[in-house]
């Protein structure tokens, strides 16, 4: 069903409309045409057309083959965009390697395709709260890497870094694991887990880059933003109100996993996936990410920049997701 345009969403009257979106098959990037699709822009969205697989259907969005690598295709990506929201990235790898070609230079290739238009197009980069903390993980570091790499080449265009934390919500592949078993009343998490961290639900997230879009202003800053929960949340209060959602109005228990075997296996996923060739989620980064005890945000300055506001609470998140997975069964 189509949104109402509301004056924050709505796209400019004058001037071209067109925006330009990377990462649009993946679990971010496929609710952020949604929403654009719905709210009137017209989107140029790239991607990798592997395996003979066709893009959705959607109106206003027109797919272009290509990869972060493929300068070509980068340019006609952007050429007479209003703006480009930057959405791909490489959430799982095996090596620096793999995370700095995606994150790093492939970021670099989109904003230098930017950088050689006449008009410049403005420019949203989706990087992630963990660039906060750069030397914990490959990943980390290759996303801090890329905010750094489109600065240097953006200096004269419009350009704005969105740090999220985790996200969550329908198409997610990274938590979805983990809520289902909460759902069946036990929750599988790193033993002495107790730090705090915030969350934002995908549409929420979509929602402050669309606002973004028709507010234009915000530029050369980053910006952290959450779903609005003060102090953020640890494990036992998510475990809590999971519990209280739950419609049998279970008591989801916390099964703690050794830090020491969480390690065995991550640096065991290593090594095989070097071998195999695959990209591993569980990493040893990703432990020192996970077990990192401060990744809450401040959502301040993007509510005063933007007007945004987050409007789903985890509480109505989870239900939402157990609720779909209930159905599903
Ligand atoms: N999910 C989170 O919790 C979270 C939190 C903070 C920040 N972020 C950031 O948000 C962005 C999107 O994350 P996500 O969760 O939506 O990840 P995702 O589901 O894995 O999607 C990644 C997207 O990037 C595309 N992509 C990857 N490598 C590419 C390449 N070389 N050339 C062209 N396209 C490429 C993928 O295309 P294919 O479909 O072809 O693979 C896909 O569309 C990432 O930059 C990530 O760092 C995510």
């Amino acid at each position: 069903m189509k949104k109402p345009l509301t004056a924050s969403t709505t796209p400019p009257l004058i001037g071209h409309n067109e925006i330009a979106v990377t990462g649009a098959t993946g679990f971010i990037g496929t609710t952020l045409i949604k929403q654009l699709s719905n709210a009137g822009w017209q989107v140029r969205a790239l991607y990798r057309p592997h395996g003979g697989r066709v893009p959705p259907n959607l109106p206003g969005v027109k797919w272009i083959a290509g990869d972060l690598n493929n300068i070509a295709a980068l340019h006609s990506l952007v050429a007479d965009v209003n703006a480009v929201i930057h959405c791909a990235g490489a959430v799982r790898g095996a090596s620096r390697a793999d995370f700095d070609q995606i994150n790093e230079a492939g970021a670099l290739h989109v904003a230098q395709a930017c950088a050689a238009q006449i008009v410049k197009p403005r420019f949203l980069l989706i990087s992630t709260l963990a660039a906060r903390m750069p030397e914990l993980s490959h990943y980390a570091g290759s996303k801090w890497r890329g905010e750094a790499a489109i600065k240097t080449v953006a200096e004269d265009m419009r350009w704005t870094i969105l740090r999220p934390p985790a996200v969550y919500g329908p198409g997610d592949r990274e938590l979805l694991p983990l809520f289902k078993s909460m759902a069946k009343g036990f929750a599988p998490l790193p033993a002495g887990a107790n730090g705090r961290f915030s969350l934002v639900h995908v549409e929420d997230l979509v929602a402050v880059m669309v606002r973004w879009l028709a507010q234009d202003n915000a530029y050369g800053q980053t910006f952290e933003l959450d779903d609005g929960h003060a102090g953020g949340y640890d494990w036992d209060s998510v475990l809590d109100i999971s519990g209280r959602v739950l419609r049998h109005g279970g008591v989801v228990r916390r099964i703690p996993i050794p830090i020491t075997l969480l390690k065995l296996v991550a640096w065991t996923n290593f090594a095989a996936a070097k071998l195999f060739g695959y990209a591993p989620m569980l990493t040893p980064g990703k432990i020192r990410e996970i077990t990192h005890t401060d990744w809450m945000c401040d959502n301040s300055e993007i509510i005063r920049m933007t007007g945004w506001q987050p409007t789903i609470d985890l509480a109505r998140g989870l239900a939402n997701i157990f609720d779909k997975n209930h159905k599903k069964k």
